[in-house]
């Protein structure tokens, strides 16, 4: 079977498995904030649409001031970016020909990039057993034949979140080797408020890159931004090598506003510790394992029958629902399937839907 390479696509995997129902599918495939965008984005877009008239300044200062408020660092360590995806493609384009370390299953953007700068990839594996925990020695082994290692954080698929010291370690490590270490906080909205933000250790630690992206949290995947933060002489280098006016005039008005909402920020956290409180009560006693998640995704193994997962991905969307199919995350097996945390209604669904399977399968 051809399976797509991202989530999405009803219609295609419809299609791709033969199964005629009209109905919409409930997609539980892309892992967005089911409470956005924010209600008031569409105003503000309308009412910035003379903006698409005129170049962007190329600077975009404003959202630039607005970011570097944000985090809290200089706007010389700061570079906006046309989503999450171009800032690790510049970002790969940094280490060209060089050696990388990926730590799989993870988005498959960073093996991608790689190879379109021909980059010698290396790939270690986070264990299920070890509830998907960096695998701190064997990096250690590797990280000094290495130019960068590339770190999701909170990783996708698993949601899960490396342990600070472990990243502090690498981190250490890579400043005597020569080793970048770059960390993908595409995710990084949605966990609690008391987790630090890495931004603050960019003053201690000139090998860290971190990419940021503002698709997930406001579901804006069409709007495309996102930014890289890295030391100046990191950022003045990629600076160069970007296209002009990656990010669009109408994303340059919306920027500082959307980093303003904290409510909106807030009413997904609260959101999130509700439902993923009900999943993982919900689940478990199904046997169904579930990733130790900490934002809006987990994996969901059926432990009775991991090597029936396909026939279980087909029981889902002929039931209405997508899942996200785990087939092209490397170390997976294929025996795991994606889902986005969603309303409470759809979770409840969904859980109904995999007792139907539990019960019939
Ligand atoms: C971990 C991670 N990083 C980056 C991206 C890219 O996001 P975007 O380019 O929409 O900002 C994604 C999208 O799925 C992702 O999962």
């Amino acid at each position: 079977m051809k399976w797509p390479n991202h989530g999405g696509k009803s219609e295609s995997i419809k299609q791709l498995l033969d199964i005629n129902i009209n109905e919409e599918l409930l997609d539980f495939s892309a892992n967005l904030n089911p409470l956005g965008p924010p209600s008031w984005l569409k105003e503000t877009l309308t009412n910035h649409y003379e903006t698409v008239t005129c170049y962007p300044d190329p600077s975009y200062s404003k959202s630039s001031a607005a970011v570097a408020n944000h985090e809290e660092i200089e706007q010389d360590s700061i570079l906006l970016t046309n989503g999450g995806a171009e800032a690790i493609f510049l970002v790969a384009k940094f280490f060209e020909k060089g050696k990388a370390l990926i730590v799989q299953p993870t988005f498959v953007e960073y093996e991608r990039a790689c190879k379109h700068y021909h980059i010698e990839v290396e790939d270690v594996f986070y264990e299920q057993t070890n509830g998907f925990a960096l695998p701190m020695s064997v990096i250690r082994e590797k990280l000094k034949e290495k130019d960068v290692i590339f770190l999701c954080r909170p990783n996708n698929p698993t949601g899960t979140v490396i342990a600070e010291k472990d990243l502090q370690l690498l981190l250490t490590e890579g400043k005597k080797t020569g080793t970048y270490v770059v960390v993908d906080e595409a995710f990084v909205d949605f966990l609690p408020a008391s987790t630090p933000s890495l931004s603050k250790w960019l003053a201690s630690y000139p090998n860290l890159i971190l990419l940021r992206s503002l698709t997930k949290m406001y579901t804006i995947p069409g709007l495309r931004i996102g930014y890289l933060m890295a030391h100046p002489s990191i950022i003045r280098i990629l600076k160069n090598e970007q296209l002009p006016w990656s990010i669009n005039s109408l994303v340059d008005a919306v920027v500082p506003k959307l980093l303003e909402d904290k409510s909106f920020v807030e009413d997904t956290k609260a959101w999130l510790r509700e439902q993923s409180e009900y999943l993982s009560e919900a689940l478990p006693p199904m046997d169904f394992y579930l990733s130790p998640t900490q934002v809006n995704f987990y994996l969901l193994q059926d432990k009775k029958q991991p090597n029936r997962t396909e026939e279980l991905f087909y029981f889902l969307v002929k039931h209405g629902i997508l899942p996200r199919h785990t087939q092209n995350f490397k170390g997976l097996k294929g025996e795991f399937l994606r889902f986005a945390i969603r309303s409470k209604e759809e979770n409840q669904r969904l859980v109904a839907i995999l007792q139907n399977w539990r019960v019939e399968s």
